[in-house]
C-alpha cells in the first residue's frame, strides 16, 4: 500500500558545508510529526529540499541521494523561495490564518508564484503517482494542488490536511483569490484539520463563498463528496516517554542541570515566529519576577528559540525585539547567582531536546495562535513519571485535549504571571496526576493513530465517492438506457422541471423554458407508445402558461392536481386552511431575513430562500420549522425542506402519490423518472426497482443514476428522442 505524502518540506532539510551537501531534520511540527511515522505504508514523500541547487548536475545528484529515502525533490529557483514561500505562504496565508491582519502584505506576484509552484508539485506527483495509491498532501503552501490532481486523476484517492488555523470567513474573505482557493481544496476527498473549530470555518468559507450545498461535514462539490472532519495531530509518545531511559538523554539532563544550577527550570520552546507570542511571553515571566518576589534567584527561564523564516522582514524585526527585551530584562534582574533567562537562538538536537524536556519543571507555552502546538504535547510525554505542569495557551489546537494544562490567555501578561507562580507552588501530587491524565490520552492519540484515522476516513469518503460515480450516466449506461427505450413498447416518462429541466434562477419566475427544452419534450412526448408527464411543485397557471400546448401530462404543486386531456383535475377536495398563526410565523420570519419571500399556492405555502444570506438563512429555517411543528401537528399539515425552500402543505400527497396514479393507468415496459430536490425521492421511491431513476445535480439514496445539470439532463433526453427517431 503506497501513501505519496506531498508537503512543501521534506522531513530533512538539505545544505552546504565546506562544498558538500550536508542533511538536517527539519523543524516545525509538520515534518517532525509526519516523519515519525511507523504506519503500514510504503511512504514516498514528496518535497522542497530547503537549499537552492542551480545546476543540472547538483539537482541529479541530490535527487539520487533522496531517492535512497523515497524522498523526491521538487527544486525551487531562488525567485520561486522569494515569491511563493516567503511571498505568497508567509507574507499572505500565514498571517491571514493566524489572524495577524495588518501583517498581510498582499502581491499579486506572489500569487502567481504560488499557482506555478503547485504546478511544479503537481508534475512531480504525477510522474510517481500509481493507481490504487493514496496521495496525502500537507498544509497552507499547497492548497490549489488538491485540484489540480483531481482534474488528471479523477479517480485518485486525495486527503488534504491543514496544519495551520483556518480563519473564520470574515478574515478568509479578504483574499482576492478566495474562490480558488477553496476550489482547489475541494480537489481533495477529505480535507483534515486539527479542531472543530478550524473545520466549522472551513465549511462556513466554502458555503459562503462558493453556495455550496454542505450536510455536516460534508459538501458536495461537482460530482463528488467531499468530507471534512477534524483529526488533532498526535507525537510520537513512546518515543519521547521512553527517551529519558536512553543513556545519552540521561547525559544531557545530567548536563543541563548541573549548567542551569536553580530550583525552578521554567522551559520555552518555538520556532522564531510572531504566532508563538514570545514577546508577550517574556513580559509574563517580567510579570511574575515583578509581582512574586519569592521566585527570585529561584526560577530560570530557558528559552529556546529556532531560526525560522529569517528573510521576512517581520521575523526579522520579531527577533532584534526579542533579543532586546531578553537583553532588558537580565540587566534587570540577574544576579551573580541567578541568570533569570538563559536564550538559545539556534536548533537542538532530538536528544538534547527530549533532555530539556523531561529535566524542566516548567513549560510555558503560550502561542498567540496555534494550529496544535506539538512541543506542548512532547513535554507531557518526556516528563514520564516526573513531576512538571505544563502552561498553555487556550489559542493553541492542543488545548482541546490537553484540559489539564494550566491553560492561560496568551495576551493577558498578568495571567501568564498567575501560572508560572500557581505552577512552581502546584504540590507534586497534583502535577503528578494532571501529566498522567494527558499521557494517556496522548499515548491513545499517537501520530500512528492519527494517520491511520485519517486514512481510515479517507478510505470510506472514497469508496462512497466511487459508488456515485458508477451512478453517473455514462456511455456504458447510455447504451444500455436507449437500447432498453428503443425496445420498449409502451413508456412512460416523468420529470420534474425546476432544476431538472430548466436551471434553477435567482427570481423562480426567470425559469422560462428555453426553445430547446421544448423541443425535446415536443419530439420525446409526439413518438408513439410514449408517455411525457411533467411533474412540478408549480402551480397549474404557471406550468399551463409555459407547457400546456405541448402533448405533456402536467401535475401542479407536487401532485395536489393533474392536468389530463386538456382538463385539470383535483387529487384532493380539502384544501388547507393557512391560520393566522401560520400566516404570521411565515411573515415574521421573512420580514427577518432580507431577500427570502413567500409564496401561496393553493394546497401549499412556500417560504423561499435562495437570495438570503447562508448562514441567516440556515438560522431562520431551524427557527422557523421549530414554530411551525406544533401548529402544523395540530392541523395535520406537512413540513417539507426543499432546495431552498421549506414548504407547508397537506400530508395526503405528494410526488409519489402522482406518480402512482400515472403508473396504474397503464403497463408501461419503460419507466423514466428523473429529479433534482428532495421532493423527487418520493417518485424514485415507489417506482419499481427496473425504472431508470435519475437523480440531477445531487446525489440520492434512492435514484440509480445521476447526471451533473440540467444541460446533462437535457441531452440525455435528446439523445433518447434521436435513438428512437433514428430507430423509426
Ligand atoms: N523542534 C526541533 N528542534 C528544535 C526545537 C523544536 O525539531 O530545536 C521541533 C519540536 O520537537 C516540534 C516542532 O519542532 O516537533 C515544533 O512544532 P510545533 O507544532 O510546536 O510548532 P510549529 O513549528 O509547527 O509551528
Ligand atoms: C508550521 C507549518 C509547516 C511548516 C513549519 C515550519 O508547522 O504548519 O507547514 O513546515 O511551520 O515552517 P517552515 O516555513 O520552516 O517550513
Amino acid at each position: 500500500m503506497r501513501l505519496i505524502i506531498i508537503a512543501n518540506r521534506l522531513p530533512i532539510k538539505l545544505g552546504r558545508s565546506a562544498g558538500r551537501v550536508v542533511f538536517k531534520r527539519s523543524e516545525g511540527g509538520l515534518a517532525t510529526g509526519l516523519a515519525s511515522l511507523h504506519a503500514g505504508f510504503e511512504i514516498h514523500w514528496i518535497g522542497w529540499p530547503g537549499t537552492h541547487f542551480d545546476s543540472e548536475m547538483e539537482q541529479g545528484h541530490v535527487t539520487a541521494l533522496l531517492s535512497r529515502h523515497s524522498f523526491h525533490p521538487v527544486f525551487l529557483s531562488q525567485e520561486q523561495v522569494e515569491d511563493y514561500y516567503e511571498g505568497y505562504c508567509n507574507n499572505i496565508i500565514w498571517p491571514l490564518c493566524h489572524y495577524f491582519f495588518a501583517y498581510i502584505q498582499y502581491d499579486q506576484k506572489a500569487l502567481t508564484a504560488y499557482r506555478e509552484v503547485n504546478r511544479a508539485f503537481f508534475e512531480a506527483a504525477k510522474d510517481l503517482i500509481q493507481p490504487g495509491d493514496r496521495v496525502w498532501v500537507q498544509d497552507y503552501q499547497l492548497m490549489l494542488l488538491p485540484g489540480m490532481l483531481r482534474e488528471a486523476f479523477p479517480d485518485l484517492s486525495i486527503g488534504y490536511f491543514h496544519h495551520i488555523p483556518f480563519p473564520s470567513y470574515e478574515l478568509f474573505r479578504v483574499l482576492p483569490e478566495r474562490a480558488e482557493i477553496l476550489r482547489g481544496l475541494l480537489g481533495a476527498d477529505l480535507i483534515g484539520f486539527h479542531t472543530h473549530d478550524y473545520m466549522r470555518h472551513f465549511i462556513s468559507a466554502a458555503y459562503r463563498t462558493l453556495g455550496l450545498n454542505c450536510e455536516l461535514d460534508e459538501i458536495r462539490f461537482v460530482d463528488r463528496l467531499v468530507q471534512v472532519n477534524a483529526f488533532p495531530m498526535g507525537i510520537d509518545f513512546n518515543a519521547y516517554n521512553q527517551a529519558p531511559k536512553r543513556t545519552q538523554v540521561q547525559a544531557y539532563c545530567k548536563t543541563f542541570r548541573q549548567q542551569l544550577g536553580v530550583q525552578k527550570l521554567v522551559l520555552s520552546v518555538d520556532r522564531l515566529d510572531y504566532s508563538k507570542g514570545v514577546l508577550h511571553r517574556l513580559k509574563g515571566f517580567a510579570s511574575a519576577l515583578e509581582r512574586y518576589p519569592e521566585l527570585l534567584e529561584k526560577v530560570s527561564l530557558l528559552m529556546l528559540l529556532v531560526p525560522s523564516r529569517a528573510t521576512v522582514p517581520e521575523y526579522a524585526e520579531l527577533k532584534k525585539k526579542i533579543d532586546q527585551t531578553i537583553g532588558e530584562l537580565n540587566g534587570l534582574y540577574a544576579t551573580p547567582n541567578w541568570t533569570p533567562v538563559h536564550y538559545y537562538y539556534r536548533s537542538f538536537s532530538p536528544d538534547r531536546l527530549m533532555a530539556l524536556y523531561h529535566v524542566s519543571d516548567i513549560a510555558l507555552v503560550t502561542p498567540l495562535r496555534d494550529g496544535m502546538n506539538l512541543v506542548a504535547k512532547e513535554y507531557v510525554a518526556a516528563k514520564r513519571d516526573t513531576p512538571g505542569v505544563l502552561i498553555l495557551s487556550e489559542r493553541a489546537g492542543a488545548s482541546i485535549e490537553l484540559t489539564d494544562a494550566l491553560l492561560v490567555n496568551p495576551n493577558d501578561i498578568e495571567a501568564i504571571g498567575d501560572a508560572i507562580a500557581a505552577a512552581v507552588l502546584m504540590p507534586e501530587e497534583e502535577q503528578l496526576a494532571r501529566l498522567r491524565r494527558m499521557q494517556s490520552l496522548l499515548a491513545r492519540q499517537n501520530v500512528d493513530k492519527w494517520a491511520a484515522d485519517y486514512i481510515e476516513a479517507l478510505d470510506v469518503i472514497r469508496e462512497r465517492n466511487c459508488v456515485l460515480r458508477e451512478a453517473r450516466i455514462g456511455d456504458a449506461h447510455l447504451q444500455e438506457i436507449k437500447q432498453r427505450y428503443t425496445a420498449a413498447r409502451k413508456r412512460l416518462l416523468i420529470l420534474d422541471y425546476d432544476g431538472t429541466l430548466a436551471p434553477l434562477r435567482q427570481q423562480p419566475e426567470q425559469a422560462v423554458p428555453e426553445a430547446r427544452l421544448v423541443e425535446i419534450l415536443r419530439r420525446l412526448s409526439s413518438m408513439p407508445g410514449s408517455t411525457v408527464a411533467v411533474c412540478s411543485g408549480r402551480d397549474r397557471e404557471t406550468l399551463d402558461g409555459w407547457l400546456g400546448n405541448l402533448p405533456v401530462l402536467l401535475a401542479a404543486e407536487h401532485g395536489a392536481f393533474y392536468k389530463e386531456e386538456g382538463v385539470w383535475h383535483s387529487v384532493t377536495q380539502k384544501f388547507p386552511v393557512w391560520t393566522q398563526e401560520i400566516l404570521d410565523v411565515l411573515e415574521r420570519t421573512t420580514s427577518q431575513t432580507p431577500g427570502s419571500r413567500v409564496e401561496k399556492k393553493q394546497t401549499a405555502l412556500v417560504w423561499h430562500y435562495r437570495n438570503s444570506d447562508a448562514w441567516l438563512a440556515d438560522l431562520r429555517e431551524k427557527q422557523l420549522i421549530n414554530a411551525l411543528m406544533p401548529l402544523c401537528a395540530r392541523m395535520d399539515l406537512h413540513i417539507m425542506r426543499g432546495n431552498k425552500v421549506v414548504e407547508i402543505k397537506c400530508s395526503n400527497q405528494n410526488k409519489g402519490t402522482e406518480v402512482r396514479r400515472l403508473v396504474s393507468k397503464d403497463q408501461y415496459d419503460f419507466i423514466l423518472a428523473a429529479g433534482d430536490d428532495v421532493t423527487d425521492e418520493d417518485m424514485f421511491s415507489v417506482l419499481p426497482p427496473d425504472a431508470v431513476t435519475i437523480r440531477v445535480g445531487d446525489f440520492s439514496q434512492t435514484a440509480r443514476y445521476s447526471v451533473g445539470s440540467q444541460t446533462e439532463m437535457l441531452n440525455f433526453l435528446e439523445a433518447l428522442a434521436r435513438q428512437e427517431e433514428n430507430a423509426g
